[in-house]
């Protein structure tokens, strides 16, 4: 099938408008034979991150090397640092695969986020610390609860409770922590606030995921998060990770965090266009996080902008006229595009309503509407190719194609972006046939905080 038998006709208004969608259009395409590059760049990538340190492909160890067998017991804090909110979470894992979760969300400043890290860590502890007084919870020094910590951000990690920060991702760059151990920190911010708190885990919230749900399906291979970032994290055969010096547990497995999101930072094989270019050029971290900028929600919403912006620029699109909130840099929301594929009202109501009234454009026309319409869903469906990849190529590194696997998945795309899913099954279809069937996508709600306690 090509593009343009996917999506719903436009009823474009002059033959250089229509050339101009087709373009865009076919810039956005990934056909099957890119697709398999790009999944056997991406498996390169991943043995070069096992064998060295410092590759593009971080291939972080986790030091997780037990699988939860569902039988476990206990109370646990958790803490979340990943997008845009810090959760925390007290944890009772009751055996038998039941968990019940107690969980309070705070809002994460912008300064927070781009000041001093001390600031950061500083703030994270009070969040703790009122956590542990509103919910009443029993601690005290001589008796300090244990807390694991789900820092979403790429670590190398050293052991379960030792990490240095290898650079910020996603909108955070708060100074003074890149290259520093983020359990010290957090540590000793907790410590200055006198909070009864042992901080004894450090996990990526991809780990948490897989952790969470392998605890319920124990086929689970793959953990992935689809929301403001995107990553992954699996079970790894101890022996593949060659540059691992010594473990002491003789278990057989540990799990990996892929750190997909800088896949191909150095732009080699993902078909970036100019609308992506655009945003790396513009982003806080240029020339980062190069995979992430074209699957993530924090960046879906941004390529659209370019794309809108260069069709009103030639004078295609919305007669030529912009609006202030359109020439803001992210202001076109990732959550437009979900609300603007599900609008199938035959005038396009939804898009009309964005368009003309959270963005303040000017009155727009039916063919307008379309043409956002069809922006959105080539940003969309590209993301979900791209990230059936990643999929792939672990899948195929792991050699389950034949015997199948469940992944879990969280994340604000995966749970709110219409046909997320069905744009990966689909993909998965075209590169494993039939086999594709015993891959099971599966959602991990509250991987993040549950896995952590686990
Ligand atoms: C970013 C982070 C990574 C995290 C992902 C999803 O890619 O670098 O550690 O897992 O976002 O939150």
């Amino acid at each position: 099938l090509s593009y343009d038998d996917k999506f719903e006709e436009i009823n474009y208004c002059s033959e250089l408008q229509k050339s101009a969608i087709n373009e865009i259009t076919k810039e956005f395409e990934i056909n099957n034979k890119k697709l398999n590059e790009i999944i056997e760049h991406f498996r390169n990538e991943m043995n070069k991150g096992l064998t060295k340190h410092g590759q593009t492909v971080a291939m972080v160890p986790s030091y997780v090397t037990g699988v939860p067998t569902g039988k476990e017991v206990g109370t646990f804090l958790a803490l979340d640092l990943g997008g845009t909110n810090l959760r925390v979470c007290q944890i009772n894992l009751e055996g038998g695969g039941k968990i019940s979760v107690k969980q309070q969300k705070y809002k994460i400043s912008d300064s927070h986020k781009t000041g001093e890290a001390r600031h950061l860590f500083d703030f994270i502890a009070e969040c703790v610390d009122k956590f542990l007084v509103e919910f009443n919870i029993d601690c005290n020094s001589t008796r300090r609860l244990n807390l694991g910590f789900t820092f979403s951000f790429p670590v190398e990690q050293t052991a379960i409770d030792k990490g240095t920060l290898i650079s910020w991702t996603k909108g955070f760059s708060a100074s003074g922590a890149a290259g520093k151990d983020v359990v010290f920190l957090l540590q000793e911010s907790l410590n200055r606030k006198e909070v009864p708190v042992k901080v004894s885990a450090l996990v990526n919230d991809t780990v948490g995921t897989l952790l969470a749900h392998a605890y319920k399906y124990p086929n689970t291979l793959l953990g992935v998060i689809f929301g403001t970032g995107t990553n992954g994290a699996y079970f790894e055969k101890i022996s593949n990770i060659k540059k691992l010096q010594s473990i002491s547990s003789n278990a057989d497995h540990m799990i990996i965090n892929v750190e997909w999101g800088a896949f191909d930072n150095e732009k080699k094989v993902l078909p970036l266009t100019m609308f992506d270019n655009k945003l790396d050029r513009n982003s806080i971290n240029p020339r980062l996080q190069i995979f992430e900028k074209t699957i993530s929600g924090m960046y879906l919403g941004e390529i659209t902008r370019n794309v809108l912006l260069n069709l009103i620029d030639r004078s295609l699109l919305f007669n030529g006229y912009s609006s202030k909130d359109l020439n803001d840099h992210y202001s076109f929301e990732t959550e437009y595009m979900s609300s603007i594929e599900k609008d199938d009202t035959s005038t396009l109501e939804t898009v009309k309503q964005i368009l003309e009234e959270s963005l303040n454009l000017p009155s727009t026309t039916l063919t307008d509407r379309q043409i956002v319409k069809r922006i959105c869903q080539l940003v969309g469906f590209r993301a979900a190719r791209l990230s059936s990849a990643a999929l792939s190529a672990i899948i195929s590194h792991c050699n389950v194609i034949e015997s199948g696997c469940n992944i879990g998945i969280d994340g604000s795309l995966f749970l709110f972006y219409p046909g997320f899913k069905e744009r990966i099954m689909n993909s998965l279809k075209e590169l494993f046939g039939p086999n594709a069937d015993k891959i099971e996508l599966g959602l991990a709600l509250d991987g993040s905080g549950v896995g952590a306690g686990n």
